[in-house]
């Protein structure tokens, strides 16, 4: 299996869904709080962010939450309870540069802060939230978790080096949901759990780095996101482990 296709088995075809967006003031994460609360069938967006910033829509419910607080995490999840069960969650955090941190060119530019610190948002976050989230889930029928992460996560698609860090924690978070499908699968058996890779999205994360990116191979976070609520769409729980690019594609380990 390299793709996924046929009918739309799991946002798409039920009804009054409950979804929690971790990282809803990102680039990606916010323009998935906005697609989503735009579907009829929605019936409410948690919008999860450091600073719990409100969408002033009806149907999305601001939380705050750090990837850095697991007591902020679980507090979020708990949250959540008071109107039912989640049908999905999707992580939408993530970093790859801030002060004082950007990529490395070489081996030359690691530090152990560094690879902690990328470690500690985009892997140990992540797995956490699941942690957390993964009990709200519905027990009855279809459930998801996606988590946003990245092409240069593959290991065998490595062909340019640099970028340690980076790489480092999104294989590393591939690793966690990889593992997280086995055991969650094995109690529910319609979970589905994946990464996804959005493409090259117009976003903060990747403003430094944009320069030499065609200009038809940057999406909007709007259309980074219609294609990935698509590949969402479609899913299956034998899709569940896998991290899909934006066009549905298995991105292979
Ligand atoms: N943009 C691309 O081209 C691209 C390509 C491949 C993969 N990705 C992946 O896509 C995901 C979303 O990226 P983006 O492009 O939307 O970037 P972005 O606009 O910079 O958004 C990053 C989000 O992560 C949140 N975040 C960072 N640290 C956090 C923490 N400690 N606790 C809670 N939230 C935290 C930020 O919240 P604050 O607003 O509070 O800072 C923000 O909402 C990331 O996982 C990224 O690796 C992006």
């Amino acid at each position: 299996m390299n793709s996924i296709g046929g009918q739309p088995v799991m946002l798409n075809n039920r009804t009054s869904l409950n979804i929690c967006v971790i990282g809803s003031t990102g680039g990606i994460g916010s323009a998935f709080v906005r697609a989503l609360a735009a579907r009829a069938n929605v019936e409410r967006v948690f919008a999860a962010s450091r600073s719990g910033a409100n969408f002033d829509h009806p149907k999305v419910i601001p939380l705050t939450l750090d990837l850095e607080k697991e007591t902020l995490i679980q507090k979020s999840a708990l949250e959540t309870s008071q109107y039912g069960p989640l049908d999905a969650v999707l992580v939408t955090t993530g970093m790859l540069h801030e002060n004082g941190i950007s990529p490395e060119k070489s081996i030359r530019d690691l530090s152990g802060e560094k690879l902690e610190r990328l470690y500690k948002i985009n892997t140990i976050g992540p797995a956490l939230v699941a942690k957390h989230f993964l009990p709200r889930l519905r027990r009855d029928g279809p459930v998801l978790m996606a988590a946003v992460s990245a092409r240069v996560g593959s290991i065998s698609d490595n062909e340019l080096g640099g970028w340690y860090s980076y790489r480092a924690s999104k294989a590393a978070l591939n690793m966690i949901l990889k593992t997280i499908s086995i055991e969650f699968s094995r109690r529910h058996k319609q979970s589905i759990v994946v990464g996804l890779h959005p493409g090259t999205v117009d976003s903060d994360l990747s403003k430094p780095f944009q320069r030499n990116v065609a200009k038809k191979k940057l999406f909007t976070p709007e259309e980074s996101v219609q294609y990935l609520l698509s590949v969402l769409d479609h899913l299956k729980p034998a899709d569940s482990g896998y991290c899909f690019d934006w066009r549905g594609e298995i991105v292979p380990a």
